[in-house]
């Protein structure tokens, strides 16, 4: 295996593509991080292809001279899965960035990996349609790299997540090969689903050159509902009755107080929303055709929040006020980061299990002396718990707190979740993964890496924890 270049290599891809790659020192720095904590790995090349003839043949010169490479998208990632942290090649996928073709009549969309995903949901709303995954890093996410990590986002507690919306990849293998992984339809019972195989496995086993996603008619509405809890559970539990009153809202965040303290001074325009008693907040939104449909189940949210301590519900009144409070909740992540150095937990429960997800987050606060911050997609279940290192010593930070993961995670699972709901394992989860999954499961994984990548050479070291753990 291969992390640096021969001067040979280096005249492969200069003559393979020009000025659209970087060697050395004349890499630049955002090429060596994503959002994850605070990394920095720097590949030995970064490439730029623009066809997927020639992202086969970067492959394929890659195996057959063991050179490890690294996809990747716009590293807005949470789980270091698009960095080269062990040099080689990084296989930027930035120039492929043009969507073929919306297909209005089928309610589809062709598109390669390197569009931004906030522009693909404009580009096709423009035609009435709508592409519902929406990470909170849309506006400068690739939707490539959304299939790689099969990412969420708030709307996923109606829509579901990227996974839900794919029907078919145009991928290449790591020796160079191409090709689909299935057809361009809605329903496929015609053997092995591989279209969903390579969704969520973060780049480690085919680079993903082209994607078809179906489309629905866009919503006409939306309504949004802000909130405040005294009690953060009880927050927790009011969205368990949600759902049980026979209503899907199109988002259902939770915020703790600190969630918001932490990002009001990073957004202008920020409604003044927080009192002293206010220890959680839930933002409910509802879409549809018909607002007066929208309005009764409205009604019937404030009907079921209003049997908890909540102050004051915040209707938003203008579509200024709305996007100002998505706004807020989407800066949360970014806003925790540039406060502290950090850790960010994914975890996922059966949504019912949310005020015991929540209590057990802060019993091990209390025990290890660290200060959480939550917030994420309540309606899903998947709380965010970023771990915020504030005046904990080294030692506690590298030594104990993996030991507070690790119980959160144990208990997560207990309660019939896992251990990341969207933002995947990559390089920092993967030695949790046997709390997730035992030896067995483990196992025919690397089975399945191994056959796609049978020199380990596409994204090694991520995701699939090392042998013996
Ligand atoms: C969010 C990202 C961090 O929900 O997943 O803000
Ligand atoms: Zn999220």
């Amino acid at each position: 295996m291969q992390t640096v270049l021969s001067a040979t290599d280096i005249a492969f891809f200069e003559n393979l593509l020009g000025n659209r790659q970087q060697v050395g020192d004349a890499i630049d720095s955002h090429y060596a991080s994503d959002h994850t904590e605070d990394f920095v790995f720097y590949p030995a090349i970064v490439v730029k292809p623009e066809t997927t003839e020639e992202v086969a043949a970067i492959m394929k010169y890659c195996y057959e001279n063991n050179l490890i490479v690294t996809p990747s998208g716009a590293r807005t990632g949470l789980s270091g899965g698009a960095l080269a942290d062990q040099g080689g090649v990084l296989l930027s996928l930035e120039r492929m960035n043009k969507i073929i073709n919306i297909d209005e009549k089928n309610h589809q969309v062709i598109t390669e990996p390197g569009v931004v995903t906030e522009a693909l949901q404009m580009a096709v709303k423009e035609k009435g349609l709508f592409y519902p995954p929406d990470p909170a890093s849309k506006g400068s996410c690739f939707i490539g790299g959304n299939i790689a990590e099969n990412s969420g986002g708030p709307k996923a507690v109606k829509y579901g997540v990227t996974k839900d919306w794919v029907l078919n990849l145009e991928v290449v293998l790591p020796n160079g090969e191409i090709m689909w992984t299935g057809a361009n339809v809605i329903k496929n019972a015609t053997g092995y689903n591989l279209t969903q195989l390579i969704i969520g496995s973060e780049g480690t086993l085919a680079v993903v050159t082209k994607i078809v996603l179906r489309l629905i008619p866009h919503p006409t509405h939306t309504l949004l509902l802000l909130v405040p809890f005294r009690k953060g559970e009880e927050a927790c539990e009011a969205v368990g009755k949600i759902f049980m009153e026979g209503i899907i809202p199109s988002g259902l965040e939770y915020m703790d107080r600190d969630a918001i303290v932490f990002t009001l001074p990073f957004v202008d325009d920020a409604p003044d929303i927080l009192k002293d008693d206010h220890d959680a907040h839930l933002l409910i939104e509802l879409d549809g055709f018909n607002l007066d449909v929208m309005m009764q189940d409205c009604e019937k949210i404030m009907a079921i929040v209003e049997q908890f301590d909540i102050d004051e519900i915040l209707f938003a009144e203008t579509e200024a006020q709305k996007e100002s409070l998505w706004r807020l909740r989407r800066k949360i992540g970014e806003s925790v980061k540039s406060h502290s150095i950090y850790k960010e937990e994914d975890t996922v429960v059966p949504r019912y299990e949310l005020p015991a997800l929540l209590r057990k987050v802060k019993a091990l606060a209390a025990e290890y002396g660290f200060t959480p911050v939550c917030y994420g997609h309540a309606g899903d279940g998947n709380l965010h718990v970023n771990i915020i290192k504030g005046n904990l010593s080294d030692q506690a930070w590298n030594e104990e707190l993996p030991k507070a993961i690790r119980e959160l995670f144990t208990e997560v699972v207990r309660l019939g979740g896992t251990i990341s709901g969207e933002h995947g394992i990559g390089l920092v989860q993967k030695e949790y993964m046997d709390i997730a999954f035992g030896a067995a499961q483990l196992d025919l994984m690397r089975a399945i890496k191994n056959t796609f990548d049978p020199k380990g050479l596409l994204n090694p070291g991520k995701v699939l924890p090392s042998k013996g753990n």
